[in-house]
């Protein structure tokens, strides 16, 4: 069996009407899996997913959710399981930000991003790894009973001064991805991160949209390119394959060098 196809192997991505849930989406469902599309506003935006996947031959739906309350988390699981029976490849990927200056901060501005950046990663994970441990491994499928992966952030161990809600989300993926993948290992679910840099996606629009941020931002990335999706789109079909089956537990950097303090390249 080619390790790295996703034939029968029913997906769900979060947050995947845009930016990297989008590639993602798209790269899961070029790799044969069925996807769903989750999306909290803008249902055009995620038809238009769902169309693009179809055309390119491949199979989609869409179901909207908040991923950060429980009911909603559990009635989109039950209408995948309806349409697709199971899930075998869940990401994590739905986040947004919510920045400010530490003292301007509010309490809702903390809240809204630890509910949609961790806590949504908690519940959607909680209800794949029901299933998956109901199921087990179906080896004619993939060697694994499931696989999980958490769309983290360089900021997960970069400081980010004027985003301390936001760090502190991913600081908080990258523990419970771990204490995850520890306690479900001996189930064969794998639980992994990927760890985006500076992607162009209109998260960060105002950290590329001018040549002046452009360059700004270039002097964090030794690799000298912003990412694309696809670079994510790509790292995500690999770490919900076969073909990383021993890979469990880790965040996968994806970032053109930015963790590599790129500061010290010239001083120190
Ligand atoms: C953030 C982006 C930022 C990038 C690198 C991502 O996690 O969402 O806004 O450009 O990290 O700092």
């Amino acid at each position: 069996m080619n390790a790295f196809t996703l034939k029968g192997q029913p997906s769900l991505v979060t947050g995947a009407n845009s930016g990297i849930g989008y590639a993602v989406a798209k790269a899961l469902a070029a790799a044969g899996a069925p996807v769903v599309v989750n999306y909290v506003a803008d249902p055009p935006s995620a038809e238009r997913v769902v169309d693009e996947i179809r055309t390119a031959g491949g199979e989609a739906m869409a179901i909207r959710a908040d991923v950060s309350r429980e009911d909603e988390v559990q009635a989109m699981f039950r209408k995948m399981f309806d349409a697709y029976g199971t899930i075998h490849i869940l990401v994590n990927n739905a986040g947004l930000q919510r920045d400010a200056r530490f003292v301007d901060m509010t309490l809702h501005d903390w809240e809204f991003v630890l509910s949609v950046n961790l806590t949504g990663q908690f519940l959607c994970a909680r209800e794949a790894a029901r299933e998956f441990l109901r199921r087990g491994v179906i080896p004619e499928v993939s060697c694994a009973a499931g696989k999980i992966l958490c769309m983290s952030s360089v900021h997960e161990v970069i400081p980010w001064a004027g985003h301390v809600n936001y760090a502190a989300s991913k600081g908080g993926v990258m523990l419970l991805m771990k204490s995850l993948a520890q306690e479900l290992a001996p189930h064969r679910i794998r639980v992994n991160s990927l760890c985006p840099g500076a992607i162009r996606t209109p998260i960060n629009t105002a950290a590329w949209s001018t040549p002046e941020a452009l360059s700004g931002l270039l002097t964090l990335i030794p690799y000298g390119r912003i990412g694309e999706p696809e670079d994510i789109g790509r790292a995500a079909v690999w770490l919900a394959s076969d073909a990383s089956d021993y890979v469990n537990g880790t965040s996968l950097f994806i970032d053109g060098g930015m963790t590599l303090f790129p500061g010290f390249s010239t001083n120190g």
